[in-house]
């Protein structure tokens, strides 16, 4: 079963969009004044190497499209079949918005502080964002299902967080990013023939985009490192847990875009999580044990909870809404389950900066 909804107009895309679901991504406002009171430095020599590296912005002319790419959205993507056209849909429309997500909230971020150091980063990271939700879109207007950004910015739904769970929540979805790109690109890199659109090709230089977002959330992390001991380990711990768990369900709900890739959706999701755990060690002082056999039930339970509640939201009316709501009990006690489980410690390194090797 897939819980893709076929998107067939641009209403349908724009509704996807602005869905407001546990598994959808948000947009997200933060404390202002909090953000232009911080201070980096304690963390200057590898803060000035960073922000050198997005002055000469080796992506300039990178989210241009070549002259093959309509003719590979012709030969290769006419043929794929409708579920798997489906499911590719509803990934660009939340990759879209994923991605316009970073770009709303950097750039609100510049425009309402004065911080010299802060401004800039999130101006250049917002430049990055608009590219990258620019070109996804250019893919959704080949089907006639292109979003108004505009009216999305203005439409949809804001979560505010504190500054601390921006840093946590954002530097781990950029990482994830980074980790969910490059492992595409690779697999694709060895499997052409398996490449069912061009937009992949793009993937590795983007993804270096979104690697180095990462670095300059980690350095800010380091930069107070009261974020990173304590009781805040504890938050640090629930984040970890939400956003792998998050992209479980929402990667095992349209298991056919991997599957197309040659990927199976389980394995492609914990060679994620590996990379994930890998790169965090330098911030995180923990990382979760993702392959604690409670760790991979508890994954494998929230997944069917997902499915089970799809199917009470379709049958509607008083039982449904019964159904979703004990769908709802037991998919917090199943994450409780697993936010319990021991963690791995680690002491951080030194040096913050690490190299998109993977
Ligand atoms: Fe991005
Ligand atoms: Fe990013």
């Amino acid at each position: 079963m897939t819980a893709a909804q076929a998107i067939a107009t641009r209403e349908d895309a724009a509704d996807k969009a602005r869905e407001k679901t546990l598994l959808s991504p948000r947009f997200y406002t933060t404390d202002f004044k909090a953000m232009d009171a911080l201070d980096v430095s304690s963390i200057r020599a590898e803060w000035d190497t960073m922000m050198a590296e997005y002055e000469g912005d080796n992506n300039h002319d990178h989210f241009q499209r070549d002259a093959g790419f309509a003719d590979e959205v012709a030969a290769n993507f006419s043929q794929v079949s409708p579920e798997l056209r489906a499911e590719f849909l509803d990934f660009l429309v939340s990759s879209l918005t994923s991605e316009f997500s970073g770009c709303i909230l950097y750039n609100e971020i510049q425009k309402n502080i004065e911080n010299p150091d802060i401004k800039a980063l999130m101006r250049f990271m917002a430049r990055d964002e608009s590219r990258h939700a620019g070109f996804i879109n250019q893919s959704l207007k080949d089907f006639g299902l292109g979003i108004d950004l505009g009216d999305l910015k203005r439409t949809k739904h804001y979560t505010f967080f504190k500054p601390k769970y921006i840093f946590y929540a954002t530097y781990l979805s950029e990482k994830i990013g980074y980790a969910r790109y490059i492992t595409i690109f690779r697999q694709l890199e060895r499997h052409p023939d398996k490449r069912f659109h061009p937009i992949f090709r793009w993937f590795e230089r983007w993804c270096n985009d979104e690697f180095r977002h990462g670095e300059s959330f980690a350095l800010l992390m380091r930069a107070q490192p009261h974020l990173l001991r304590g009781a805040n380990l504890l938050w640090v711990r629930f984040f970890l847990l939400a956003v792998y768990a998050t992209m479980y369900v929402r990667d095992h709900t349209r298991p056919m875009l991997k599957q197309a890739m040659g990927l199976d959706a389980t394995r492609y999701d914990y060679e994620v999580f590996r990379i994930t755990n890998e790169i965090s060690q330098q911030v995180f002082p923990v990382s979760l044990d993702i392959d604690h056999p409670g760790f991979r039930a508890g994954m494998e339970r929230l997944f069917a909870l997902q499915l089970e509640l799809n199917a009470a939201r379709q049958q509607g009316g008083v039982m449904g809404a019964l159904r979703q709501g004990w769908c709802a009990v037991r998919g917090v006690a199943t994450f409780a389950r697993i936010y319990l489980l021991p963690v791995k410690r680690h002491a951080l390194p030194e040096q913050v900066r690490l190299a998109p090797a993977w």
